[in-house]
């Protein structure tokens, strides 16, 4: 069987955990291939919130398996907070949570790091979660980095012992900040016995071992498209491949084994920290957005910027992804607007182009919008495609059109049972 793709076109928070959580239960395995407890996935049902930074989104499907791959970068305090939160939940995890020992571990002094980094950086700062994302993955490529197979070492202690030197001796670079090292890495090595409860695995022969036995796997993504190291809005982007691309080295499996990239986007646009985001609102319709989409960070609680839907940056993204379906998120967000704009083109430095700049920061970009009429109705209720208001059903096919791509899924609220399948049959 081919791995199927879950992952953000945008700026990260479109609804992944959610498309996660509901398509989940015909699958066999769902594998996270990247990121780190910068990312925050939602999932309600049965009247319960959970938040994950690191576990896989399946975990609350019992009969599958969920695997933190190698592409992810771990910090084993997050990842017991979240086990603990899942034992208070009564999910059982044992066995059913594997780790590959190629999946790279954040350090205190990881997180130390990013914090004296941004510090420095005056009012250029990314935004970052300040999870220790960048330093981690900067000593993954620079061949100093310590990971999950590591701990089974017996130098493990004097590993971990010259990348801390190391990194201690970088802060000195940096403004100084606050922390209590002796504290936190007690606390660090306390967790690493939670860490080492779980299933080591070696994540690129299960995961293949498992597409050759016709298990079905889902990949899920983390943050978006457009915070991706190569692609996204550089320098105000996340350290790893966010894109489809990152599923072959965070999973160790081939381009061929790839099967549907299901890209998710939100009916309208969002980002948190900075960087350059053309469609943002700063006018009551931002406001609104915030206010209806309750718009906070699920990591760090902050607001989020917002904006209309931008189909240059989306046809962008589906292009970089392979993207073969979208669901369609938070469409309900926009239930009681007269009228909602989309945009369909940049004028850039005065003129017309579909595409987009080599650098968003370093152009004057105009979004040029479509209205579209509102349908002021309330959708959260809505099963059926068909039960759709005409407005808000030519509004999906205007996207689908602008965007060329199936739109099959279009989610309605939080719950889990708030998802409409739109036949790909029908889109014909
Ligand atoms: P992720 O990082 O992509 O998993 O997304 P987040 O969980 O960070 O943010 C998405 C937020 O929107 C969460 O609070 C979800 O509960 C919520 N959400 C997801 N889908 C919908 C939807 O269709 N409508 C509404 N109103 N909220 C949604
Ligand atoms: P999920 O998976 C939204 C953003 C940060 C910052 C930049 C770099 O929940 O969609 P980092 O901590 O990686 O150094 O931050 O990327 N960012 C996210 N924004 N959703 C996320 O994850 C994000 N993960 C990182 O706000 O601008
Ligand atoms: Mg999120």
């Amino acid at each position: 069987m081919a791995v199927d793709v879950i992952l953000g076109l945008q700026w990260g928070d479109e609804g992944k955990g959610k498309i996660v959580d509901v398509l989940a239960k015909d699958y066999d395995i769902v594998a996270r291939f990247q990121g780190g407890p910068n990312a925050g996935h939602t999932l309600k049902f049965d009247g319960k919130k959970f938040v994950l930074h690191t576990v896989p989104s399946g975990i609350f499907r019992q009969q599958l398996i969920n695997v933190i791959g190698n592409g992810v970068v771990i910090d084993p305090i997050t990842l017991e907070k979240e086990i603990n939160n899942l034992i208070a939940a009564s999910v059982d995890y044992e066995g059913r949570l594997l780790v590959a020992r190629k999946a790279h571990l954040i350090l205190p002094t990881h997180r130390y790091l990013d914090a004296a980094k941004e510090a420095s950086k005056g009012d250029q700062k990314i935004g970052s979660t300040l999870k220790g994302i960048g330093p981690t993955y900067m000593d993954k490529t620079g061949r100093n980095g310590l990971r999950v197979g590591d701990i089974e070492r017996p130098d493990f202690m004097s590993r971990y012992t010259a990348l801390k030197e190391k990194h201690l001796g970088l802060l000195k670079q940096y403004p100084a900040i606050d922390f209590d090292l002796k504290a936190e890495e007690a606390q660090w090595f306390a967790s690493l016995k939670t860490l080492k409860s779980l299933v080591f695995v070696d994540g690129e022969y299960y995961i293949n071992k498992a597409i050759k036995a016709g298990k079905k796997i889902l990949a899920e993504g983390a943050q978006g498209s457009m915070l991706d190291i190569d692609f996204g809005t550089y320098p105000f982007v996340t350290s790893s491949n966010t894109i489809t691309a990152g599923v072959c080295t965070g999973l160790g499996i081939a381009p061929s084994k790839i099967g549907e990239v299901i890209g998710i986007t939100k009916a309208y646009c969002t980002r948190v920290g900075g960087g350059p985001f053309p469609t943002e609102l700063f006018d009551e319709n931002g406001a609104f957005l915030r206010k209806e989409g309750q718009e906070f960070g699920a990591t760090t609680g902050r607001p989020r910027r917002c904006g209309w839907i931008d189909l240059p940056q989306l046809r962008y993204t589906i292009m970089l992804n392979g993207v073969t379906q979208i669901a369609l998120t938070k469409i309900d967000v926009l239930d009681k607007l007269d009228t909602l704009d989309l945009c369909n083109a940049y004028q850039l430095d005065g003129k017309a182009s579909e595409d987009l700049p080599y650098d968003l920061c370093g152009y004057d970009i105009t979004p040029v919008y479509q209205s579209h009429p509102g349908w002021k109705t309330n959708l959260t209720e809505v099963k059926e495609f068909g039960d759709l208001p005409v407005n808000a059903k030519t509004y999906i096919d205007k996207l689908e059109d602008l965007l060329g791509t199936p739109i099959t899924m279009v989610s309605t609220g939080p719950e889990r049972k708030q998802l409409i399948f739109k036949s790909v049959a029908a889109v014909a």
